[in-house]
């Protein structure tokens, strides 16, 4: 039978599917019902210093079947409530936070306050494409030396996953800056940027104008910018994990992600109303290794890269 285990910064997973932040995470209770799936580690929605209320809604629409739109405003209690609610420390399953801010000294106050907590890990939220304040401007994941200032100061106080926008021209660039400054490893892609209109009400469909598309449609593009990102590793011989992301709803999509080079994936829109699909993606993933006489995921991750 397929062995799927895998280490990440020294912690072990069964396995290397991993509930994507947004999605199913925003409470205790949720994560606890999650935490009985077959699932990797789950990732908690963003949290920031202070609570944010989020947008007004449509904070998310589905534009085609599988594909979604959305702007939530990275809605949360903030970092004393989080740390008050959520227990980090034990469960079978490891709860990863998932940090947003907007300079390197509040990442770095977030990151110390969630390792005081039981945080093992932490994922850094370099790329939410809509933010109202951004670092000079623009993304933090969108020029590498603010990324990497970011990952300097998070990984400072424990091991930091950098997660990255797609809406770059070269993302190879930017993941090469954050393992450089200390980035434990690099999950993408965040969503697309992107924006949809309701031409009956002549409006845009979200409540916040601007979004970030996710699902089904956008897997293609989650694949490329995974391979992009370690090519650029092998390049700079780099043997930073990549956390492989976008589109990922079943057992064959996973594998597509581990055969660009992926070491873990996130899986979040496919499990809208449908959270148990973790179990049968997680199921599929040992048969499907099984089915190829693959005994662990070393056996064919990054085998596509022969083809470049
Ligand atoms: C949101 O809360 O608006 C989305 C967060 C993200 O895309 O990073």
């Amino acid at each position: 039978m397929a062995n799927l285990q895998v280490t990440l910064a020294g912690l072990h997973f069964d396995n290397p599917i991993m509930l994507a932040s947004g999605i199913l995470d925003s409470t205790p209770g949720i994560l606890r019902r999650m935490s009985r799936m077959k699932v990797g580690a789950l990732i908690t929605k963003s949290i920031s210093i202070n609570p944010r209320p989020g947008y007004p809604g449509p904070t998310a629409v589905e534009t085609t079947p599988g594909t979604w739109i959305n702007a939530m405003g990275l809605p949360n209690p903030g970092l004393n409530e989080f740390v008050d609610e959520f227990n980090l420390e034990d469960g079978s399953v490891t709860i990863i936070p998932n940090l947003v801010a907007d300079t390197p000294d509040e990442f770095a106050e977030l990151a110390q306050s969630v390792a005081a907590a039981g945080a093992k890990i932490a994922e850094i939220n370099l790329s939410c494409p809509h933010p109202k304040a951004s670092y000079k401007g623009r993304l933090t994941a969108q020029d590498p030396g603010a990324a990497a200032e970011a990952v300097e100061a998070a990984s400072s106080k424990l091991p930091i996953i950098a997660k990255l926008t797609p809406n770059v021209t070269d993302i190879g660039e930017i993941a090469v800056a954050c393992a450089r400054a200390g980035a434990s490893a690099i999950s993408a892609i965040n969503t697309l940027a992107a924006l949809d209109i309701d031409p009956e009400l002549e409006r845009p469909i979200l409540g916040n104008g601007y979004g970030g598309l996710s699902g089904a449609g956008i897997r293609p593009i989650g694949l490329r910018k995974t391979l992009d990102i370690v090519q650029a590793f092998a390049e700079a011989n780099l043997d930073t994990p990549v956390i492989g992301m976008g589109g990922i709803s079943d057992a064959d999509d996973v594998a597509r992600y581990i055969l660009c080079g992926a070491h873990l994936v996130q899986v979040g829109t496919a499990l809208v109303g449908n959270p148990e699909q973790l179990n049968d993606i997680t199921d599929g993933l040992s048969e499907w290794m099984d089915r190829k006489g693959y005994k662990s995921l070393e056996e064919f991750r990054g085998r596509i890269l022969e083809w470049f």
